[in-house]
C-alpha cells in the first residue's frame, strides 16, 4: 500500500505536497550539489520540480532547464521557468537532457513507481549525459524518529513513524507563523542491490555518490543493443 496525503491552507498536490509550503521553502544546498555534478552549462531536466526551488537557481547557475510537474498549482509559481505538465512516468519528450535530476527523494516511492521513473529518466538523458538522484539517505531510515527542529522560520515536526518492512510511513507536521501542513508519507528502502537491479532494468547504471551520506548519486545510460 502506498499513501501519501496532505492536509493545510491552499492546494494539496496529489502526493500530498503543499504547494504554498513549497513556495516558502528555501533550497537547502541542493542546486550546489547538482550543478557540481554536470558540466558547465549542461542541460537539466527536472522530474517532480514543484515550485522551481531547485530548478531556480540551477538556471542561476547558467542551465537551460526545463521543469516537469504534474501538479498546474505548484507549476503557477514557476512562470519564470520553462516547465511542462505532466506525469513523470508516461511522460515522452522528443528532446535528450545533458542532465536529469530526480530530486526531493521521490525515488523512495514505491517499487513499481520507482521503475517507472527511472525509466523516464533514461529516456530522456542523452547518450554521453548523467542522471543525478537524490534519495532518502540509507541511515535515514534507522534514525527517523518524532522529533522537532526549527529552521529559518520553519518548525518540522516529526509526529509519527512506522516501519514495516522495507517501509516507513512518516507524518511530518510543518509550522510556519500561525499555518500549519501535515504531510503523510511512505517511504521505501533501497539496497543496494535493488538499485543495482532497477537502474539496469531501466538502462541505467550507478556512477558515483555525490554525498558521504549517500543521499546523492549519478547513474549514466548504458548503450542500448543495435535493433
Ligand atoms: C516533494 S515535492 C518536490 C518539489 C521540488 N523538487 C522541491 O524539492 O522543491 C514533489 C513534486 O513532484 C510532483 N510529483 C509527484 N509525483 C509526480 C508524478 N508522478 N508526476 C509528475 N509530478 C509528480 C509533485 O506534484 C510535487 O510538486
Amino acid at each position: 500500500m502506498t499513501y501519501n496525503v496532505g492536509t493545510g491552507p491552499g492546494e494539496i498536490t496529489p502526493d500530498g505536497c503543499a504547494v504554498d509550503f513549497y513556495a516558502l521553502l528555501p533550497p537547502m544546498g541542493e542546486p550546489e550539489v547538482v550543478h557540481a555534478a554536470v558540466p558547465q552549462g549542461a542541460s537539466i531536466l527536472e522530474l517532480g520540480c514543484g515550485t522551481g526551488r531547485i530548478l531556480r537557481p540551477l538556471a542561476d547557475l547558467g542551465h537551460p532547464v526545463l521543469g516537469v510537474d504534474e501538479s498546474p498549482a505548484m507549476l503557477a509559481h514557476c512562470t519564470d521557468l520553462p516547465t511542462a505538465c505532466a506525469a513523470i512516468e508516461t511522460l515522452r519528450l522528443d528532446r535528450r537532457f545533458d542532465a536529469v535530476l530526480l530530486a526531493s527523494t521521490m525515488l523512495n516511492t514505491e517499487p513499481a513507481q520507482r521503475r517507472a521513473f527511472l525509466a523516464t529518466c533514461r529516456r530522456h538523458v542523452d547518450p554521453q549525459g548523467v542522471v543525478v538522484i537524490q534519495q532518502s539517505a540509507p541511515s535515514w531510515f534507522d534514525t527517523v524518529a518524532p522529533s522537532e527542529v526549527e529552521h529559518g522560520g520553519i518548525r518540522r515536526v516529526v509526529r509519527s513513524v512506522r516501519r514495516d518492512g522495507p517501509r516507513a510511513d512518516v507524518v511530518v507536521a510543518y509550522h510556519v507563523g500561525d499555518r500549519t501542513w501535515t504531510h503523510a508519507w511512505d517511504s521505501y528502502r533501497i539496497s543496494q542491490e535493488e538499485l543495482t537491479a532497477d537502474l539496469a532494468a531501466a538502462g541505467l547504471r550507478f556512477g558515483r555518490w555525490l554525498t558521504d551520506d549517500h543521499a546523492w548519486f549519478t547513474a549514466g545510460p548504458v548503450a542500448l543493443p543495435s535493433p
